[in-house]
This record gives C-alpha cells, structure tokens and sequence, in this order.
C-alpha cells in the first residue's frame, strides 16, 4: 500500500515537472479589461513565450501583441494558430463560445495538442439559453428561482400567467441579449408590454423567441467563479459586482461599474453551502448530462435569507470581476489553465491572498447610452499604487483615447477593502478625460471588506 501512494506521488511530481517545463504561445481571444487582466497574469508566468490578443484594445499592447481579427471569425483564429503554433487558446467572452468556436477548432487534425479554456457550444448552452439554464438546475436539483416558458404559440397562456402572480415579476429574453434582455417587471402592464415585445414584435431578434417568466427573488448578489476541467473545479474568489450606472444602484444596467473581492457577507459558513448546494451539483449535472466541459462557470447567485439561488450561470468570467479576482490568485495562472485543459486540475494548487481589490471602472460620459469616443485620456502616467485594465481604449503615436463606454478598470489591493477603495477612487481621481465618469459608491454598501 505505502509503495503505491509513493509511486502516486512520484508520478504527480513528474507529471508537474513536465508541466513546469513548457514554454507556451498563448492567444486571448477578446477585447476587454477581462482580457487586459488575463493577460496582464499570463505575462507573469515563466511558461508564457509569446502571448496574442485578438483583437486586444490599447492597453492589451503593454503584455502582449495586438492581432486585428475578430472573436467570431473561426477561420481566421484557425489559421493564426496554425502559423503562429499557439498551444494555448483563452476564449474571454461568451459570443465565440455560445456560436461554437471550441467545436469548430477541436476536430481539426493539427490541433490535437492545442489546450483550450472554454466550454464546447453544449455546455455555453447554459449562457446561451435562459430556458436551457432554469430546465438544468430543475433536473439537478440547484435552488432556483420557479419559471415557465413561453413561447410565439404560446403567448396567451404567458398572459394569463403574468395576470394570475403577484408582483415584481422577472421576464428574460432566451438568448445572448448582451445584458439587456432582463426586465424586472413591477405591474401586469410593464410585463404584458414586453412579453408582446419580445416574443411577437422580436425585439432581441432570435434572442426572444422563447422568454422565461420567473419569480423575483429579494436578497443581495453575489458572483461565484468556478474553473473545472469537467471533473473536478477549483473555486477561485468571489466578488461583487455593481451593475447599475448610477450611485446607489440607480439607473440603467451596464456591463459592471466596479467590483470588490473577497466579499464580506460570504462567511467561510456560506460557501461551503454555496459549494454543496451549488457547486458540486452543477458540476456534477454537468457529467449526468455528458456535457464536455473546460474553462469558467461563473454563477450569478442570489443570497436570500443566507441561503442562495441561482440567476444565472455564464460560461466565462465576469468584467468588471476578473479584474477584481484574478490580483488575488497567486497560482501561475498558466499552469491552472494547462492542468485544467489536460483534465487533471485536481494535482494543481490554489493559492489565493487575503488581501483585498477594489475595482472602480471609468466610463465615458453618457455610457450606457450613447457616448462619444476618440477622447485623449490624461494621468495614466501618475498612477502608482493601482493596476490600470484597459477595456475601451487604442492607442495612437504613445496617446491613449477612448475606443468604448467602459474605458478603464482600476484595480487596487489593500490589507482592508477600505485600503484598496480608497487607492482606487484616488487613481481615479488623477485620469481625465472629457466626460470620464465613474461611481464613488463601489463598496460602499457591505461595511469592511476583507473578511
Ligand atoms: P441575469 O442575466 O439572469 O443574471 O439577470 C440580470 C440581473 O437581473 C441580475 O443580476 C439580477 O440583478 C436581476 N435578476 C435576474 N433574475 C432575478 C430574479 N429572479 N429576482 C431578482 N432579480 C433578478
Ligand atoms: N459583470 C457582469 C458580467 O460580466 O456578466
């Protein structure tokens, strides 16, 4: 017995310190500060050679090279690989994911070898369709909140169900509606209005041909990340993020204004019941459901009466909160990436800090509506004790302007959430632009962070 769990460990050794040895050419497909932020750890790692983006933003340029192709053109991606022998694809948003891309890729004869962090289109599925989602946590047990589906033919019964419940109501657009097909709906009016306009009049196209109509649920947010080779995960930490424009949760839905990590309400107690309750059924459902599966769960969780339910799940990390998670992992992120590609993430390590990041995000005035770009961005230079993502900007002769409507994530670590807030609302306050705008309120509603 002791010669074999000697033979075990001499065998993950080895295994590891071949790991150790690669060198690898790493492409990131994406163009955010969750990129910039991949990226900005990649290049930290003794086992990163050469490192692309595609198609990166300005700041991505200081880590790595900018490749102008887009995240939806296979083609294009395949061939890169090919010519420039990457081993190491990072597929950032939800997009290429939900369209196919590790499909497309994995079949192809020369890329046997190639190690890719994303979920095959079965399993962005659970991004890429509301109904999809809800019908797997039912089969797998995972609290949720309780829905039904409505489709063009059955509209009618949609409007009797929204008649017969009680108030808020939540309706949701099926598909991809990049974060605006959501409507939390106060009265019969505002939630008949948009059943009609979803499912008749398709105002998200395609996205709308089915909705879910679910329960609302009361209580305070908190994003869960998950990286899983299929088999095993690895929890990296939590964050939250603040969605809304405006100070005090006020105003339209944006991408994410800002992030904090770790976050104080989620006691050691709660995420061991996130974990069993959430986290390995899924996982778990995953499996039952032959479901392949490699890269991120990000979990959207509600915390109602300290007990959580699911939102929503992403196939990807969040942004703002990569920016806020990945300063608190101090494991190469290469060598997770490569342990969970090969399917054997159990023999790697996590190691996470204690410390807190303060993400504060600046966007450009206007945002999320409509707002102007090509604006000079001043201050980078005198920025010191804080880590700058770029996510909307380009860089033109050593200038930077803004290229989005979010334009930069601002992530500060401190030994306490206020020494980390307090860092970044003072970079922030050293960055101009005409119009930059960013919320004073970021982790200002749950006490001392650090926890
Ligand atoms: P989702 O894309 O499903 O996460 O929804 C976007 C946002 O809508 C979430 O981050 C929540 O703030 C809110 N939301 C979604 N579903 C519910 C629900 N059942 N009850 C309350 N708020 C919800
Ligand atoms: N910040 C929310 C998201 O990435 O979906």
């Amino acid at each position: 017995m002791t010669l074999i769990i000697f033979c075990y460990v001499l065998f993950i050794v080895f295994l590891n310190l071949i790991t150790l040895s690669i060198t690898m050419n790493t492409l990131i497909l994406g163009s955010g500060g969750r990129e910039h932020a991949f990226g900005w750890k990649i290049k930290q790692s003794p086992h990163c050679n050469k490192l692309f983006f595609a198609p990166g933003n300005g700041g991505t340029t200081s880590c790595g090279t900018n490749i102008s192709i887009g995240v939806n053109d296979f083609s294009a991606i395949s061939e890169f690989i090919k010519d420039e022998k990457i081993e190491m694809l990072v597929v950032g948003p939800e997009e290429p994911l939900v369209k196919g891309v590790v499909d497309y890729l994995k079949p192809i004869k020369s890329f046997e070898s190639l190690k890719i962090i994303g979920p095959s289109k079965s399993g962005a599925l659970l991004e890429g369709s509301k109904d999809f989602a809800k019908q797997f946590l039912i089969k797998h047990n995972i609290p949720t909140a309780n829905y039904k589906t409505f489709t063009p033919k059955t509209f009618k019964e949609g409007i009797n169900f929204i008649r017969s419940n009680s108030f808020p109501l939540v309706l949701k657009a099926d598909g991809l509606a990049a974060g605006k097909g959501v409507l939390i709906c106060k009265n019969s009016e505002e939630a008949e209005y948009f059943l009609e306009e979803i499912l008749l009049k398709e105002k998200f196209g395609s996205a709308g041909i089915q909705v879910v109509i679910e329960q609302y649920l009361e209580g305070i947010e908190v994003s869960v990340f998950v990286l899983t080779d299929g088999k095993t995960y690895k929890i990296l930490p939590c964050a939250k993020d603040y969605k809304r424009i405006g100070e005090g949760d006020t105003g339209m839905n944006t991408g994410g204004m800002g992030a904090i990590s770790p976050v104080p309400f989620v006691t050691t107690g709660l995420m061991k019941k996130i974990e069993e309750k959430i986290i390995i059924p899924s996982i778990r459902g995953l499996q039952k459901d032959a479901i392949p599966y490699t890269g991120f769960l990000f979990i959207g969780l509600m915390i109602c009466k300290d007990e959580p339910y699911v939102l929503e799940y992403n196939v990807r990390m969040g942004d703002p909160e990569t920016e806020a998670v990945l300063p608190r992992i101090e494991t190469d992120l290469l060598e997770l990436f490569h342990c969970c590609a090969e399917k054997k993430l159990n023999t790697c390590d996590l190691k996470i800090s204690t410390n807190s990041i303060a993400t504060v995000v600046l966007a450009s005035g206007g945002y999320p509506g409509e707002y102007e770009k090509n604006k000079k961005i001043s201050g980078l230079e005198e920025v010191k004790d804080t880590l700058v993502f770029h996510s909307g900007t380009r860089l033109e002769n050593g200038n930077f302007f803004t290229n989005g409507g979010r334009v930069l994530a601002l992530s500060s670590l401190g030994k306490t959430g206020e020494e980390a807030l307090k860092k970044s609302f003072a970079s922030a306050e050293k960055i101009q632009w005409e119009g930059r705008y960013y919320r004073r309120d970021i982790g200002r509603d749950v006490g001392e962070m650090g926890c």
